[in-house]
Parts: C-alpha cells; sequence; structure tokens
C-alpha cells in the first residue's frame, strides 16, 4: 500500500512548525518515528531532518477509514498528513523544540512502508558501529547524525561565502593524476588506453594549486577530496576533505591572518562561539618542550619539564645513558593529586609508556605525608630524591612520571602520557575551543628506516632565510616556514610558504636524495613552470572533516561523513573495494598474480 502524493504540498517540516501556527492548517510529510495506540486515540511522533512533531489521529477528526490506516503506522513507514495545529492537551515534552504543541490529523496517506528496520533509528544509539555502517542508509536518519551533515554542509557553505568575499577564487583540479614519491602511498588507477601506466588519486591539490599561482589566480580555494593509502584512525580516512588554499605575494603573516578571521567566521556563524584573536603562536620546539607533541591540546597543563640539568650527577643508570645519547634527555610531567594512585594503575601507565616506545617509566609517588614511593629510590643518593622532586615543584599527594632516552622518544612517551592522563581524569571538556599556531617546523627530519632526511611538510616549503647556509653543514636544524593551526590537540591544518626560487627548490630536492634527473622526472612539469616568473607564494589546507568533527563534539569523523571507511579501508555497505570482472582486467592489461 505505497499512495502518491499527488495534489498534496509540504507546507512545512516537522521542526518548523511554530506556536504562531496554532490553529492553522499545515501539511507534513516525513517518517513515523514511532506510534502509540491508546484506543480511540492514535499518537504518532512524526520525523524529517528539522525535528519531531506529535501527531493525534482522533476518530471524529480523520474518517472511520483514515482512522484505520493510522492504527496500522509502525516505525519507518512515510506519511504525509494534513491537520490543525493545536497547543498539547497532554504533558509538554522539554526535550521537543515542538514540545508544545501537536497536529490533530484530519487526513492520512501512507506514501511508503517499511520493514522493521534491523536497528531503531535513535538519537546516540547503542547499536555497534558495523551493523549501522552496513544499513548506512537507515544510520544516517539518526537526528545527530543529520545534524553532524547539516552542521557540514553550513560550515561548506560559510567558507565558500568568506573565501568568496576575501577574492579567492574557486577552481577544480584533476583527480586523475601523476604518482609522486613523496608523501602517504598512491591510490593507483590503471590506464585502459595506455596499458601498464597508472593514473594516482591526488593526496592533495599541492602542484595544481601553485601552478595555478605561476598562471596568476592570486586566490585559489577549493573544497577538495584526497585520496591517501595510509593507516585509518579515528581522525583518518582514506579519502577525506580538504578546504584547500593558497595565495600569492604573501608572507606566513598574510596566510595566518585570513586564516584566523575564516576560522572567528567559522565559529560564530555555525556554533555562536568567539573565538577570541589573535590566535596564540607556539614555535614547535616550545611545543616539544613544553607538551612533548606538535599538536599540543592546551585545554590543560601537565607540561613536561626538561631535569636533565637537575638528575645530570645522579648515579641512576637509566638517566645516565639517556644523557649520553646525542639528543638525549630525561623529563618529566607532574600529574597533581595523583600521588594515591594505586600500584597497579601506575603500573598500567607503564606499561602504556612502552607501548609508545619507551624503556620504562621512572615514578615518585608523593604521599600526603610527604614520603615518596619511587621505583628507582634504590638507585638514589641522599637528598637526590628531594632535589628531583623540587626541580618537578611536586607536592604532597602529587604523582611525577619520567622518562629518559632521546628527546624523540621522551617527547613522544611524555605527551601521549600526558593526553592519556588528562582523558582518564576527566580534563578534556569538549565545549572548550583552545587553537594555536605551531610555527617554525623543522624542514627536514631524519628516517632511519630510508637512511635520509625526508622532507617534514613536503619538498616545496621555504626554509626559513635565516638557517639556509646550514643546509649542508646542519641540514636537521633548518627550520620550515611552515606552519599547522592546532584545535584542542588535533591537527585541523597545515601549510606553508612555498619556495619559488628554482635553484632553491632544486637544492631542496638534492637534500631530499634525488638526482637532478629523478626530480625532473617527477616535478618536471613545476620545476618547468619555474622558469617562467613565479610569485612568492603560500598556502594552507584544513581536514574539513576534523574540523567538523571537532565543532559538532565528536569523536570520529566517521560521525561526520555520510559515507566512510572502516580501518581496513573498506566500505560495508557498497562493499568495496570488490573483484572485477575478468574481462574489465583484460581491457587494462593487468592479471591478478596466483594467490598463495
Ligand atoms: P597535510 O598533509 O598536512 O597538508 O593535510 C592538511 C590537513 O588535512 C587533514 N588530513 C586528513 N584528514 C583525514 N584523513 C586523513 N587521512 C588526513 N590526512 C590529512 C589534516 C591536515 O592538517 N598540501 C598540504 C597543505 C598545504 O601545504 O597547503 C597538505 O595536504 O587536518
Ligand atoms: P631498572 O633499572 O630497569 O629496574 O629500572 C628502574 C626504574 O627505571 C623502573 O621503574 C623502570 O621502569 C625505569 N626505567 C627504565 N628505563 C627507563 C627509561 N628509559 N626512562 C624512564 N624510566 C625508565
Amino acid at each position: 500500500m505505497a499512495e502518491s502524493m499527488k495534489g498534496m504540498h509540504r507546507s512545512h517540516r516537522c521542526g518548523e512548525v511554530t506556536e504562531a501556527l496554532i490553529g492553522s492548517k499545515v501539511t507534513l510529510m516525513g517518517w513515523v518515528q514511532k506510534s502509540r495506540n491508546k484506543g480511540g486515540i492514535i499518537f504518532v511522533d512524526l520525523r524529517d531532518r528539522s525535528g519531531i512533531m506529535q501527531l493525534i489521529f482522533e476518530n471524529g477528526s480523520i474518517d472511520e477509514a483514515g482512522f484505520e490506516k493510522a492504527g496500522k503506522l509502525r516505525s519507518e513507514f512515510v506519511i504525509a498528513v494534513t491537520g490543525t495545529v493545536e497547543r498539547r492537551s497532554g504533558a509538554v515534552n522539554e526535550n521537543l523544540k515542538t514540545g508544545t504543541m501537536e497536529v490533530r490529523v484530519d487526513y492520512l496517506r501512507v506514501l511508503s512502508e517499511s520493514e522493521t528496520p534491523p536497528f531503531p533509528v535513535e538519537e546516540n544509539s547503542k547499536t555497534k558501529e558495523e551493523i549501522r555502517l552496513k544499513y548506512r542508509y537507515l544510520d544516517l536518519r539518526r537526528p545527530d547524525l543529520q545534524r553532524n551533515l547539516m552542521l557540514r554542509s553550513q560550515v561548506a557553505t560559510l567558507t565558500r561565502k568568506f573565501m568568496a568575499e576575501e577574492g579567492f577564487l574557486e577552481i577544480e583540479t584533476p583527480m586523475l593524476c601523476k604518482s609522486t614519491p613523496e608523501g602517504a602511498r598512491d591510490y593507483l588507477v590503471p590506464s585502459r588506453v595506455h596499458p601498464g601506466s597508472f593514473y594516482a588519486l591526488p593526496q592533495s591539490p599541492q602542484l595544481f594549486k601553485q601552478l595555478l599561482m605561476c598562471s596568476g589566480y592570486d586566490r585559489y580555494i577549493q573544497i577538495a577530496r584526497c585520496f591517501r593509502d595510509e593507516d585509518l584512525r579515528a581522525d583518518r580516512q582514506p579519502e577525506f576533505t580538504q578546504i584547500d588554499m593558497e595565495l600569492s605575494f604573501v608572507d606566513v603573516d598574510d596566510v595566518i591572518d585570513v586564516n584566523e578571521r575564516l576560522l572567528a567566521y567559522l565559529f560564530k556563524e555555525a556554533l555562536g562561539v568567539e573565538v577570541s584573536l589573535p590566535i596564540q603562536r607556539m614555535t614547535w620546539q616550545e611545543a616539544m618542550d613544553r607538551f612533548g607533541s606538535d599538536k599540543p591540546d592546551l585545554r590543560f597543563g601537565m607540561e613536561l619539564k626538561n631535569v636533565s640539568e637537575a638528575v645530570k650527577d645522579f648515579e641512576f643508570g637509566v638517566f645516565q645513558s639517556a644523557l649520553a645519547l646525542k639528543d638525549g634527555s630525561v623529563r618529566g610531567i607532574n600529574a597533581k593529586g595523583q600521588g594515591a594512585m594505586p600500584r597497579k594503575k601506575i603500573d598500567k601507565l607503564v606499561e602504556f609508556a612502552k607501548g609508545y616506545g619507551a624503556k620504562g617509566l621512572a615514578y615518585i609517588a608523593i604521599q600526603e605525608d610527604g614520603t615518596a614511593k619511587s621505583s628507582f629510590a634504590k638507585f638514589l643518593k641522599e637528598g637526590e630524591m628531594e632535589s628531583l622532586i623540587a626541580a618537578m615543584e611536586g607536592q604532597p599527594g602529587d604523582l611525577l612520571l619520567f622518562a629518559a632516552d632521546k628527546n624523540k622518544i621522551v617527547w613522544n612517551v611524555l605527551g601521549a602520557l600526558r593526553l592519556h592522563l588528562a582523558e582518564e581524569l576527566g580534563l578534556l571538556d569538549k565545549n572548550e575551543f583552545r587553537f594555536v599556531w605551531i610555527t617554525e617546523f623543522p624542514l627536514l627530519e631524519w628516517s632511519d628506516e630510508e637512511n635520509r632526511f625526508m622532507a617534514m611538510h613536503h619538498p616545496f616549503t621555504m626554509p626559513m632565510e635565516e638557517d639556509w647556509d646550514k643546509i649542508d653543514s646542519d641540514p636537521g636544524s633548518v627550520r620550515a616556514k611552515a606552519y599547522d593551526i592546532v584545535l584542542n590537540g588535533n591537527e585541523i591544518g597545515g601549510g606553508s610558504v612555498r619556495i619559488h626560487q628554482d635553484d632553491i627548490q632544486e637544492k631542496m630536492f638534492e637534500v631530499l636524495g634525488f638526482t637532478k634527473e629523478q626530480a625532473w622526472d617527477q616535478f618536471g612539469f613545476l620545476l618547468s613552470a619555474f622558469k617562467y616568473g613565479v610569485p612568492p607564494h603560500a598556502g594552507l589546507a584544513y581536514g574539513l572533516d576534523r574540523l567538523v568533527m571537532l565543532m559538532a563534539k565528536q569523536d570520529s569523523i566517521r560521525d561526520v561523513i555520510a559515507f566512510p571507511k572502516v580501518k581496513d579501508a573498506s566500505d560495508l555497505m557498497c562493499e568495496a573495494p570488490s573483484r572485477v570482472d575478468e574481462k574489465q582486467l583484460q581491457e587494462l592489461g593487468i592479471r591478478i598474480a596466483e594467490e598463495e
């Protein structure tokens, strides 16, 4: 029994009915959230993306046939009704914006019936995510997901409006590109016309937007789809969306300025939240020293302290061997008020630290009476414990945790531990938004795996002028004109000033271990473009998914993406990726290697 809607015209969405309409006729259409049959009277909650309206069917207000039809309504039936808006006769529902009203129905059509859904369509669903993703079209009916996607749409619209007013042009760039070796693994697309050759899906529009600057477009914006074949996490998807931009004739401050104003505008318009400008800036070095992370969460303290100087004369072997390392240090965090933490829980923290590469985690638990329990007391001489506690500003009741190793490991371990403790102690408030710009990143990062320097951001990032003379003698110490925008411990965006001089660009490739031929083979079109007049330029890209996730106060970007993928990069609903026909493979000149 599926009726047509011929002759009926929706007058309002459910959530748009206001008290001003009391006494008026309305026509509503939507899904049955639930229905309750109380004998002579039937209540139905009608749902659409704007909200819920309670419908009331009563013998007398609607004819016999209509009343009978109403008695058969089940969850997720799609219906159209005409009726009169009334003040609620029963209890007011404080949780609904339409909770003071109901619609007395005089006409009903069932536009589509529904089988019993595999899980109830409701806010804060307790259904397992795998099931919800398999039936994503039902999951997407849930009001919380609908709010998230409406917010996402609003953020995209506001961004386009703001950027257009700032003189940015929206320009599309190709999806079928050339594979380049830097960065994450590429998704490849085989070419039928050129058997054995492949396109790569873009990891970002980076090179194209730089070429657009070479071509004089001055300011570019694109809400761009990007593809990276990397391991997935809560904040990583194989395909994701960037708000991508590039500007000509600018330096770091110009990019930061327009982006701060964009962020303030988005938060004000979409959430009513004031972002006070300018946003705090912190160098990469300071972020690592204070928070052990290049994306510090500033909603709480528990900062790292370098105690290398305080412990330099200790005979404790763990500390001594760390200090003997190149770039080795001993650092600690003070978990205030956690001195009474049971041993078992502390052991868990040690295990946690080991998961981040620590060889161990030394601790001092200062009891309320001032005595200390410590994992390394027996290695210390008279007075050393007290001096270390003093260096950490430890008070009775505090728990001091220390990592000793190469800086890179110490930062990684304590940075992660700091966040882990904050989570456990409930210090993270999703209603607080703490932004920070991280600046002056290292240009290069040593890779033990590749045994060479890699670009920390990408190979087109401009070194800081004052460091360039060290590019041969001490490449690791050269800083870059690169910046990230961080919100509540998440990298929501990043960018840099680009190299626009071909000699610096060629030198950069050389440092990264490319021969001239390799550089020209991979990036020839860019290097060639650089020979014909290049404006100084810079840019930035946000992870739109991450930005909206934080604005919507969600924990995973899957909750702000309509059709996300799961950990193994598959789509549980469409069942992609999938095998293809032998014929398709033949056309592409591809043969699948025999499986083991
Ligand atoms: P970057 O690689 O830092 O820079 O990416 C920019 C932002 O995109 C988001 N992001 C992701 N979001 C979800 N899933 C992923 N797999 C993923 N990877 C990255 C992050 C990140 O800050 N072309 C440069 C930008 C530039 O220099 O202008 C770039 O792509 O929020
Ligand atoms: P050990 O000498 O291995 O018994 O270690 C003594 C204490 O130091 C234990 O609490 C270890 O967890 C801790 N420890 C060992 N290695 C490190 C390290 N690299 N950093 C911090 N603490 C460590």
